[in-house]
């Protein structure tokens, strides 16, 4: 499929092209984000990835709030870059990873793994596959999956790319029995040019 080659390169020209309070996923604070990772209780050393973590503010936010098990992947080396610009020396704190999260082969195990915005993409269901056999290898038993995607409402595309829009039950089915869904949270989300986006935030848990 010629868009898997293309990837990259679309997210690495939209991240060139625009400021980080520019893209319509842009939050001053990513809210229910906060509050899924908090009612995990996974504590200050907890271990907690924010899977196509763009330049949002949640890495930076999580630093100040004490968390020190931080790592941020993507698959654009710009939206990398920038993140890191964004935070300034707080950025060391962080583990970056440059990579395609259905082809990353991890060698840690995480206790939070975060997707907002990410896993919609995957309009294939070879590739959420491959998504779902990369975060079963890097989410400890017990761990913690939380995830933001367009809901039913949403508009059938996100930065110009068609996306797949669940609900809670057809987000659980796609991941399968070994997940036990614990909670969900709905937000209109407002891009900067003012459109509106239904978003679903799932948290699930990955059964012992
Ligand atoms: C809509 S943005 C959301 C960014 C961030 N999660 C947020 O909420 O602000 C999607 C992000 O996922 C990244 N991305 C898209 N496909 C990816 C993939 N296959 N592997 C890793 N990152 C990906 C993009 O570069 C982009 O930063």
């Amino acid at each position: 499929m010629p868009f898997k080659r293309d990837r990259k390169k679309h997210w690495d020209r939209v991240y060139k092209k625009n400021l980080p309070s520019e893209v319509g996923w842009y939050q001053d604070y990513p809210e229910i984000s906060l509050k899924l990772i908090a009612i995990t209780e996974v504590g200050a050393d907890g271990s907690i990835i924010d899977i196509g973590g763009g330049t949002s503010k949640l890495p930076g936010i999580l630093l100040d709030q004490g968390y020190k098990r931080l790592t941020v992947l993507d698959i654009s080396g710009n939206s990398i870059e920038k993140a890191k610009t964004q935070l300034v020396e707080k950025s060391s704190r962080i583990t970056w990873i440059e990579a395609d999260v259905t082809k990353y082969s991890f060698k840690e195990k995480y206790d939070v793994w975060h997707d907002r915005a990410v896993f919609h993409f995957l309009t294939e269901g070879e590739d959420r596959k491959e998504y779902i056999n990369v975060l079963n290898q890097a989410l400890m038993l017990n761990g913690h999956l939380i995830i933001a995607t367009f809901g039913l409402d949403a508009p059938p595309k996100c930065s110009g790319l068609p996306v797949v829009r669940y609900e809670p039950e057809t987000l659980h089915n796609e991941l399968g029995d070994n997940f036990i869904l614990a909670e969900t949270f709905f937000e209109d989300h407002v891009t900067p040019s003012g459109v509106r986006q239904k978003f679903i935030f799932c948290r699930f848990i990955k059964r012992a």
